[in-house]
């Protein structure tokens, strides 16, 4: 199992106040799975994909990545672990502006001491496979929003992370652009990775295999979708 997850509570500290975000998960999610996650606004989405992906603790409960107890880990094996193995990807793209698309992509490589020609190499063929090959010169601010996130989606898979997690891959995008971009999942999917994307849209989780749904804290329902169940047959 890649992911296990045994009664997992999260809260928050404000100074004297305590905000539950997640009270009690259960969830355990296999290697190339493809898992969408929806809920409302406030349910608690984002801190389980921050738990997820390594860039948050659980207050309690335990969770095992690759059945390494996170809990265990230290910052710098947290962050090393999250670097190699973990893809994320955002609504608004984080991609830095004064940087072009070939040097965005290229940043997490440089973080862990890739030789420089070696960085361009693997950045190029990273957009490439995005299909942004003609666009490595461009800043952001250059770019469509959906060529955006395309350099998004190269950064995140750069380093072969095998597990991409999205948090509202398409929120800042028109339907038709995040067609795209759910088109290209289904693409990494098919070639082994493991997929979680947050979402809102249901249009965009039946994409999934499975939608996990989240209302104040806790899983309320988990079923396959469609192409889940097409899966399973
Ligand atoms: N850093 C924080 N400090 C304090 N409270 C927080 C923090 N981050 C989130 N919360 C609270 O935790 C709860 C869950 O927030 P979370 O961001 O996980 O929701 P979400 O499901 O991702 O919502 P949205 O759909 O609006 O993105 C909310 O009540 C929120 O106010
Ligand atoms: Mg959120």
């Amino acid at each position: 199992m890649l992911i296990e997850i045994k009664d997992l509570t999260k809260n928050y500290v404000m100074g004297e106040i305590e905000v539950p975000a997640l009270k009690g998960i259960n969830l355990k999610i296999a290697r190339n799975e493809y898992v969408a996650i929806m809920g409302p606004s406030g349910s608690g989405k984002s801190t389980l994909m921050n738990i997820l992906g390594c860039l948050d603790t659980p207050t309690t409960g335990n969770y095992l990545f690759n059945r390494v107890d996170v809990s265990t880990l230290d910052d710098d094996q947290l962050s090393e672990m999250r670097n190699r193995q973990i893809g994320f990807i955002f609504q608004n793209f984080n991609l830095l502006p004064r940087m072009n698309a070939l040097h965005n992509v290229e940043l997490p490589l440089m973080y862990a001491g890739v030789p420089k020609h070696e960085r361009t190499e693997r950045a190029l063929k990273s957009l490439g496979r995005v299909g942004l090959a003609e666009r490595i010169h461009h800043k952001p601010t250059e770019l469509s929003g959906g060529q955006k996130q395309r350099v998004a989606i190269a950064r995140a898979l750069v380093s072969n992370p095998g597990i991409l997690l999205a948090d509202e891959p398409t929120g800042a995008l028109d339907s038709k652009t995040g067609d795209e971009i759910m088109a290209l999942f289904d693409e990494l999917y098919n070639e082994g990775n493991t997929i979680i994307v947050i979402t809102h849209e249901r249009e965009i989780a039946e994409y999934s295999h499975r939608i996990i749904y989240i209302k104040d804290g806790l899983i309320f329902s988990d079923e396959p979708t469609e192409r889940g169940k097409q899966l399973k047959r």
